[in-house]
């Protein structure tokens, strides 16, 4: 089957720095990359790169041949993506020393998607078939709806967390991935999430996956985090291939927990997003430590 996302697409420039910088402060960054990013392009790719088919429904602008090259470069379906006046979406990140990490974005294209060609998209996509979803691009609600009538799972991420976008959006939404705080947020403004499905993500503590009965846990995988940026996009990348390819709840959140971890311990966004095949050997070498972690 297809995940097909409708995604912000940005150019990520990455400084490292000694410390986030406060209010006023000037600091030098020690280092700089730029690369792709987005939290829709990042999760197109951490779905392709674990084994999903995928297709990228997004905006770019004149300067952002680039950008959709890099996506077909890992084997996702770009056709859907429009060329538009308005200049590519991109990130300013700053990434200290403990990994963490302040971002500002410019939207750019990404708020100029369009109906029909959400429509166009869509047309062959049915039952079996996922919709990705976040807060980095217009048309949310439009394509959420269209997919859910198709009888897609809609999988949600809502980053970046804004609650009227979530209320707006969750009518049509199966699956819905929040942080912790975020999660306590909603509860606290509509008691629960309305019949979708919650993916908590709880930092170091793991996940957890609420559906109607019963809850799923998984533990984060313990690792050296050099750079945290896109590891949440990964992260609901990761679930929504799984899903794809048949795993059930716990299987998934320990493929995506997996995935989420590799991608931590190096620099970057999209570009830092490991395989299907590193992420089975992370696992192999997890359950059976004489291999080595
Ligand atoms: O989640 C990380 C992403 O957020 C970055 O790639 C950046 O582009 C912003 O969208």
């Amino acid at each position: 089957m297809t995940v097909y996302c409708l995604g912000s697409i940005n150019a990520d420039h990455v400084y490292s720095v000694p410390h986030l910088p406060v209010p006023g402060e000037t600091i030098a960054a020690h280092g700089l990359t730029r690369g792709l990013g987005g939290k829709g392009a990042n999760q197109s790719v951490a779905a392709a790169r674990a084994g999903a088919d995928v297709v990228h429904i997004g905006a770019v602008g004149p300067d952002g041949d680039w950008a959709v090259a890099r996506l077909a470069g890992f084997g996702i379906d770009t056709a859907p993506v429009a060329v538009v006046e308005d200049p590519t979406g991109h990130a300013i990140i700053n990434v200290g020393a403990d990994g963490e990490n302040a971002i500002v974005i410019y939207p750019g294209a990404n708020l100029r998607q369009g109906d029909a060609r959400i429509a166009a998209a869509l047309a062959q996509a049915g039952p079996g078939d996922t919709l990705l979803l976040q807060n980095e691009t217009s048309h949310q609600v439009q394509a959420a709806c269209l997919a859910a009538a198709q009888g897609l799972r809609v999988i949600y991420s809502a980053a970046p967390f804004d609650l009227d976008a979530v209320a707006s959006v969750l009518p049509h939404v199966s699956l819905l991935a929040v942080n912790a705080i975020e999660a306590a947020q909603l509860d606290a403004a509509f008691g629960a999430a309305r019949g979708a499905e919650v993916i908590v993500t709880e930092g170091a503590q793991g996940a957890c996956w609420r559906f109607d009965g019963g809850e799923v846990r998984v533990p984060a995988f313990p690792v050296q985090a050099v750079d945290t940026t896109g590891a949440g996009d990964c992260f609901i990348g990761s679930v929504a291939a799984a899903l794809d390819r048949g795993l059930d709840r716990a299987g998934a959140l320990r493929f995506a927990s997996a995935a989420a971890a590799l991608q931590v311990t190096r620099l970057g966004t999209a570009d830092a997003i490991p395989s299907r095949t590193e992420v089975e050997a992370f696992l192999g070498r997890v359950q059976d430590p004489a291999k080595g972690a």
